[in-house]
């Protein structure tokens, strides 16, 4: 088959991945401009990446063969943190098998079990907010998310084992988010990072901290009383699907088979690396925009769940905090016109697609309500990705985000400390508020009279 790839910059391909790097938003919008809906882009160490801004290109993508369609290879540069079971690295039916059993805690009555948990952290985090000054929500989000992923996800009741655990998990983010190490794991390739041991005085710390709680859970036992994610992961069991489980890559499975700890350390790493900073970032953002919004902020607080998913969805789409994501192709597929080979990247981009004017009108604005009105659909509305491979965590996060931004709107008066909007910028994969997201918080008149009256 002649094989043919869309159009792109001839600049050399370390230009381009600078580029790449330094202004993300800037270039993509660029290269849309210059080329059109699709476009390719040369990056060192991942090859081509043909970027997909139309809604039949990305249903191709998310609808097609996920065996032709790699993910989990294509997000190989995170190897080093999230491990070699991590259901995000995993392809093929090592990966479904790996998503089944991490499905349950993050749907229906489980999930909406968390609901309390994420309110009660909330109220608590928030109480301490100082009042009346600058405030970079960003770091403060972070705190909060991460609280909730420990006390959700790693069900952790010990405070020590907490506060320890806590600390080596924010230092492995901390140290993860900086531009220089993503373009130097980059620039080395994962087996390179793993062998000079790019990671490993953070990771260290971290992985002895989670293997500990491991280890408490289950010398606790009583693992059926509980509802956090680790508890139901160690008593989940690899199913039966009769596929020829030894004889492709990635880890090997039994039937009935409980998960190694190795394999729960991967999991629960992935869970917090993919749902911890993404959410935080998209609250920070939220708040960001209801407070150059004030029509909306003061339409968050009238209580109306539907509103404030709206609210959610609206921030997603403007402010993505992931713009794109990728699939290597194992064949050559014809994909939005162009027959593409094999060994490149596709990339359904989620940043450009959520700005289309024929699919948003009015594409700039931060407007709920459209949302409200049936705007976006499967594969125009794609902050989580999409078919098999769409964020496991895509209902966690938005209760989450809804939960947090009610109990905000409710406790609070918000403004802009300055009312320049911020910039998108890059803090490592994630595009964050340039000046954190920053607000001005105080008490409301109607919470303060709440309050006196709850007294009286
Ligand atoms: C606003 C917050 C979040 C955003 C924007 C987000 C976004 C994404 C995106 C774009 C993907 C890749 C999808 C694809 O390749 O098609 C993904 C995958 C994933 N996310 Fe999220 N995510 C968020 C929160 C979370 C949370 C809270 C969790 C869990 C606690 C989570 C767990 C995962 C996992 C496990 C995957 C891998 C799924 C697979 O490969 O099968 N995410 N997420």
């Amino acid at each position: 088959m002649n094989t043919d790839l869309p159009p792109g910059p001839r600049t050399p391909r370390s230009l381009q991945t600078l580029r790449w790097i330094v202004r993300p938003t800037a270039y993509m919008e660029e290269c849309r401009r210059r080329y059109g809906d699709s476009f390719t882009l040369e990056i060192a160490n991942e090859g081509q990446w043909v970027f997909l801004t139309h809604p039949d290109a990305v249903k191709q993508v998310f609808t097609g063969d996920p065996r032709l369609l790699h993910a989990g290879e294509a997000n190989v540069v995170l190897l080093p943190v999230l491990g070699t079971h991590s259901v995000l690295l995993l392809d093929d039916a090592a990966h479904m098998r790996q998503r089944k059993l991490m499905l349950p805690p993050f749907h229906g009555d489980r999930l909406r079990g968390y609901a309390d948990t994420m309110r009660e952290v909330t109220q608590e985090a928030i109480a301490a907010w100082p009042l009346g000054q600058p405030l970079g929500t960003r770091p403060l989000m972070q705190a909060l998310t991460l609280e909730i992923i420990m006390r959700t996800v790693f069900g952790v009741q010990d405070e020590a084992r907490k506060a320890r655990l806590g600390a080596a998990l924010s230092e492995l983010l901390r140290w993860g988010s900086d531009p220089r190490r993503v373009a130097l794991g980059l620039a080395l390739g994962p087996q390179r990072s793993i062998r000079l041991g790019l990671f490993r005085s953070v990771l260290q710390p971290a992985d002895d901290a989670i293997h500990e709680e491991i280890a408490a859970h289950r010398e606790a036992g009583g693992l059926e009383d509980r509802d956090d994610v680790m508890s139901l992961l160690l008593q989940a069991r690899h199913e039966d699907d009769n596929a020829p489980v030894r004889a492709e890559p990635g880890p090997s499975r039994t039937a009935g088979e409980p998960m190694s700890d190795q394999e729960l350390r991967d999991e629960l790493m992935t869970l917090l690396v993919a749902g911890h900073e993404t959410t935080a970032t998209g609250l920070a953002w939220a708040l960001e925009r209801l407070v150059r919004n004030p029509d909306a902020l003061e339409r968050l607080r009238d209580g109306d769940d539907d509103y404030a998913d709206a609210v959610v969805k609206e921030t997603l789409r403007l402010r993505s905090p992931i713009s794109l994501v990728l699939r290597r192709l194992q064949e050559p597929m014809e994909i939005g016109g162009h027959e593409l080979p094999a060994g490149v990247n596709v990339v359904p981009c989620i940043y450009l697609m959520h700005r289309r004017a024929d699919v948003y009108p009015d594409p700039l604005a931060f407007r709920p309500e459209r949302f409200l009105e049936g705007q976006g659909g499967t594969y125009t509305w794609i902050p989580f990705g999409g078919g098999v491979r769409r964020c496991l965590g895509a209902s966690f996060a938005q209760l989450e985000m809804r939960i947090v931004l009610q109990e905000l709107a409710e406790r609070f008066e918000l403004s802009a400390a300055d009312r320049r909007p911020e910039r998108m910028v890059r803090r490592a994969i994630i595009s964050s508020p340039s000046r954190e997201g920053e607000i001005v918080a105080r008490a409301r008149p109607a919470a303060r009279s709440e309050t006196s009256a709850l007294a009286a």
